[in-house]
C-alpha cells in the first residue's frame, strides 16, 4: 500500500468506528492546522481530527498505531518550540474541542479539566470560587491547558509558584495503542514507583495523548501591588535580581525588558506609554499576598535594593489601568518581535544570580557572530528569552552564523549551570542543539523512553530527539 491508500484505508475505518466524528481533510482546515507560533514554519498534516471525548480519541489512537500514521496533538498553537508542527504529515488531532472544567472541588482545592480549556477561562472560573492557578504563560488569552501540560509552560508568576509542572497531581492519557491509563493520583503527596505524571508533563505529545487534567489550586492572593524599574544599564537590572531573594523576598513576578523590547511592544500594542530617555532596561516587580502593611513594607525594601543598584524614578502602578497598561506592554513583547523581523527565539536559563554573566554573554556572543538581539523574561527565574533578529543579515549569514552563535549561547548556559530551555521546550526548532546538554548515554536513555511508550514511533514523530 502506498502512503494513499494507508491514509485512505484508515479514513474508511475511521468512520465505520466513529461515523460521527469531526474530521476534515479539506485545504483551509488543514492549512488551520499546518503551523504554530514558532517562526514562520508550516507543515500541512493530511488529516485534521476534533476529538470531543476520551473514547474518540482512543479509537483514533488504535487506528493510527494499526497503520501506522503519524499523530501530532495540537491546542492553540501557541507554541514557540514547532511542537505542534505535522513534520510527518499524517493526522493533526486537534484538542480545541474538548474544552470543559469538569470539576472544582472547593474542598480538596484541585480542578479536573479538558486538555482544551484555555488557561485564562480556567484562570477565572477558579478565581470566581476564590481560588488560584499561577501557570499564567505570555499567551494565556489563546493558549490551552493541555498546551501547557506538553510544555510544562511557565510564565511571569512561576518565580513565585512554580511552573505547569507544579500544578498538576495527575493526569489521564491515551497511550499509543489506545490504552486509557491514569499516571499517579489525585494526591499532593506520591512515592509509588515511577511518577509518570511528571515524566508526561514536558514530553510533548511524544510519549501519549493527555484528555483530562487534574491540578492543584491555592487560595487566590486578594492583592497585587506593581512597581515598574528603570535602570540606565540592563546588566545593572539583572544584577539587582539576587539581591532581593537573598533579602527574603520573593515577587510574584520579576520581568526583564531591554529598552528595545519595550519600545517594539509599546509600538505593536499602540499603547500609550513614555519609555523615558536614559531606561535602557526595566524590571516589572510584582508582589502579591493578603496584607496591605506587609505587601508595603515588602515594596520599600524592594525600593532600597534596587536604589543601591542604580535604578531611579521607580513608578508604582496605583490604578488597575495602570497595572493593566504595564503587563499588556511585558505580554506583548513575543508577537512584537515576531511581527517585526524574521526572528529566533532562544528560551535560555540559568541559575539566577548567572543572569548578568548570561546577558553579557549573548550581546558579545550577538557582536562575534554578527547580530542583533532583543531580550527580556523572567529575570526572577533566570529565564532570558533571547530574540535573534535577521535585520539585514543575508539568508546565508543568517542560516550559518546565526546557528554557530546560538550554539555559543547554549554553551555558555550550560557553563552557567543552566539549560537550553526554560519553558517553551525543545520540539522541532531546538532538537539539533540538544546534545549541547546531553551526552550518547543520555540521548539513548531517552529513546528507550520513547520506544517504551510508543514502540512504533506513531507519536508526533520526528520531535525533541535529534
Ligand atoms: C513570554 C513568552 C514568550 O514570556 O514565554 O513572553
Ligand atoms: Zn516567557
Amino acid at each position: 500500500m502506498d502512503v494513499s491508500d494507508t491514509l485512505s484505508a484508515f479514513l474508511n475505518e475511521l468512520k465505520q468506528v466513529l461515523p460521527h466524528i469531526k474530521c476534515f481533510t479539506d485545504a483551509e482546515v488543514l492549512k488551520n492546522n499546518a503551523s504554530d507560533a514558532s517562526e514562520d514554519l508550516v507543515f500541512m498534516p493530511q488529516i485534521v481530527i476534533y476529538p470531543e471525548s476520551t473514547e474518540e480519541v482512543s479509537q483514533i489512537t488504535t487506528l493510527c498505531n494499526y497503520y501506522l500514521v503519524p499523530l501530532t496533538v495540537r491546542g492553540a498553537g501557541t507554541g514557540l518550540s514547532g511542537g505542534a508542527l505535522p513534520v510527518k504529515g499524517g493526522v493533526i488531532l486537534n484538542m480545541t474541542r474538548m474544552n470543559q472544567i469538569l470539576s472544582i472541588d472547593t474542598e480538596n482545592l484541585q480542578a479536573t479539566v479538558q486538555p482544551g480549556v484555555i488557561n485564562f477561562e480556567f484562570q477565572e472560573a477558579v478565581k470566581a470560587l476564590g481560588l488560584f492557578y499561577p501557570p499564567d504563560p505570555a499567551s494565556w488569552g489563546s493558549c490551552t491547558l493541555g498546551g501547557n501540560v506538553a510544555h510544562s509552560s511557565g510564565g511571569p508568576r512561576a518565580v513565585k509558584y512554580g511552573t505547569t509542572r507544579d500544578y498538576i497531581l495527575n493526569l489521564e492519557v491515551v497511550l499509543a495503542d489506545g490504552t486509557v491509563i491514569w499516571t499517579g493520583a489525585n494526591t499532593l503527596k506520591y512515592s509509588t514507583a515511577y511518577n509518570f505524571t511528571q515524566l508526561f508533563i514536558g514530553s510533548e505529545g511524544t510519549l501519549g495523548i493527555v484528555t483530562k487534567i487534574v491540578c492543584k489550586l491555592i487560595p487566590n492572593p486578594a492583592l497585587q501591588y506593581l512597581m515598574l524599574v528603570p535602570f540606565d544599564s540592563p546588566e545593572a537590572a539583572c544584577r539587582s535580581v539576587a539581591a532581593v531573594f537573598k533579602a527574603g523576598i520573593t515577587p510574584s513576578a520579576m520581568e526583564f525588558m531591554e529598552r528595545s523590547a519595550m519600545e517594539w511592544s509599546v509600538k505593536y500594542g499602540a499603547v500609550d506609554f513614555n519609555i523615558e530617555s536614559h531606561w535602557n532596561a526595566i524590571l516589572l516587580v510584582e508582589v502579591d499576598g493578603f496584607n496591605a502593611d506587609v505587601l508595603m513594607h515588602e515594596c520599600e525594601i524592594l525600593g532600597s535594593i534596587f536604589t543601591a543598584h542604580g535604578a531611579s524614578d521607580i513608578l508604582f502602578a496605583d490604578s488597575a489601568e495602570q497595572k493593566e497598561t504595564l503587563w499588556k506592554i511585558r505580554r506583548k513583547v513575543g508577537e512584537a518581535v515576531k511581527n517585526n523581523s524574521t526572528y529566533k527565539e532562544e528560551d535560555t536559563v540559568v541559575p539566577r544570580a548567572a543572569l548578568p554573566e548570561l546577558l553579557s554573554a549573548v550581546k558579545s556572543i550577538g557582536k562575534k557572530f554578527g547580530f542583533e538581539s532583543v531580550c527580556y523574561g523572567h529575570a526572577g527565574d533566570g529565564n532570558l528569552h533571547v530574540n535573534i533578529i535577521k535585520g539585514n543579515l543575508s539568508d546565508k549569514e543568517w542560516n550559518l552564523h546565526v546557528t554557530e552563535g546560538i550554539k555559543a549561547i547554549f554553551k555558555v548556559c550550560k557553563s552557567l549551570g543552566g539549560t537550553i530551555s526554560g519553558e517553551h521546550g525543545i520540539g522541532w526548532v531546538q532538537k539539533s542543539y540538544l546534545p549541547i546538554m546531553f551526552s550518547d548515554t543520555h540521548l539513548n536513555m531517552f529513546r528507550a523512553v520513547k520506544q517504551a511508550f510508543d514502540p512504533k514511533g506513531i507519536l508526533n514523530p520526528e520531535k525533541i530527539m535529534p
